[in-house]
């Protein structure tokens, strides 16, 4: 979880009357919102509205999505490549899943059209990599600016809507996460505190900033993703109606290129990379670095048998040092029950670096990934064959 917030106002303690100016709508109150997860065990947020966030005025099924697997992939390594991938959608409905298993989807997006309506996802977790774009995310909670090398991450029940400056310039990675998306617990001491040593710190982090509410009233389509289900919600008033919030979930950022890169006398396995983690798998940035120090180390990874983890990459900027043919916005798939490893010629071609300037995400999973028919067309499959 990010660390406690506060913004706005919000009154002295929880469950209490935080009231209204005299004069001001409604019963001379703010309206309080618990957002709890596990039930009310775990983290949570209390906000504040001008109404209260119950007025529907109408309910509309607004459709079913459709994640089919590919049904003729045997086991084998995989490599999409979507730098190219046709635009189509908006932020939500644009996305293109890629790899899915019962504890996340990984999706590619790149819409053609802004946000229409307002979005929530009712059951996961969503992370958004920025691959390249700017805008802002607005949600009760106020807005947060985005720009290229974000994640972007947004607990499950989040109302929110991206805009972006332009949006044919927006490129994104999704994970929607079953789980909680979280930081690894190793990186955080008993106090709570992100450990000295940790690859990143609470400074990283960005929070949104509480804009003016709105007060408007009228109809606001809230579109909500349920698993398989799409139904739209139609609010009786604005939903950024909140004056103030505190609490440990809200969506926040955190750029890739802040990721403080942990390196070592030989390689250092991909732990050391380890970023967010949720259910079922972890999230990794391999950042820009300096390479092994030993006169003798070999600066590309091992090959290596995935033991119970399917691994996915995404690449995202520089030179991939131990891949020959990917390019950028290119995912490949190495799953579990078969070795990969580097290309040939990458061992002896890296042997008087000192310094790698690539980035990628890294999604490692450790229950196997189903290959989506919607990458099927961007597959490469010679890519099996191109260590020989
Ligand atoms: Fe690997």
């Amino acid at each position: 979880m990010p660390p406690y917030v506060q913004r706005g106002t919000i009154p002295k303690k929880r469950h209490i009357a935080h009231k209204t100016e005299p004069g001001f709508l409604g019963e001379g109150l703010y309206y309080e919102e618990v957002i709890s997860s596990e039930g009310f065990s775990r983290a949570y947020s209390i906000a504040y509205h001008m109404r209260p966030p119950t007025r529907v005025l109408r309910i509309e099924d607004a459709g079913r999505s459709q994640l089919e697997a590919a049904s003729d992939i045997p086991l084998r390594h995989v490599h999409v490549k979507t730098k190219e991938m046709a635009r189509a959608g908006d932020p939500m409905r644009g996305r293109v899943p890629m790899f899915f298993n019962a504890d996340c989807l990984i999706a590619r997006c790149r819409p053609t059209i802004q946000q229409a309506e307002f979005y929530r996802n009712a059951q996961q977790d969503e992370m958004i990599f920025v691959h390249s774009g700017t805008g802002r995310l607005e949600s009760m909670y106020g807005e947060l600016p985005f720009g290229p090398m974000d994640y972007l991450i947004v607990p499950k029940c989040t109302t929110y809507r991206l805009v972006f400056d332009d949006v044919a310039q927006a490129d994104l990675l999704v994970v929607e996460a079953r789980g909680t998306l979280g930081f690894p617990p190793r990186y955080i001491n008993p106090d709570g505190q992100f450990r000295l040593g940790a690859p990143f710190c609470e400074r990283d982090l960005r929070g949104p900033n509480l804009v003016e509410p709105c007060a408007e009233e009228g109809e606001y389509p809230v579109l909500i993703k349920d698993g398989k289900r799409w139904t739209r919600y139609v609010l009786a008033s604005h939903p950024w109606d909140v004056v103030g919030w505190d609490g440990m979930i809200y969506p926040f950022a955190f750029n890739a290129d802040d990721f403080e890169p942990i390196t070592g006398k030989v390689h250092q396995p991909p732990p050391i990379h380890q970023t967010f983690q949720a259910d079922g798998f972890v999230v990794c940035t391999f950042a820009p670095r300096m390479l092994d120090t030993h006169p003798d180390a070999i600066k590309v990874p091992y090959a290596h048998s995935n033991i119970e983890s399917d691994e996915v990459l995404y690449y995202v900027r520089g030179q991939f040092g131990s891949r020959r043919g990917v390019e950028l916005g290119s995912l490949t798939l190495h799953p579990h029950g078969i070795p990969h490893g580097p290309h040939p010629g990458t061992i002896v071609a890296s042997r008087n670096a000192t310094y790698t300037d690539e980035l990628a995400v890294m999604i490692d999973t450790f229950a196997p990934l189903q290959v989506a028919a919607d990458a099927v067309s961007m597959d490469d499959p010679n890519y099996p064959f191109s260590w020989l």
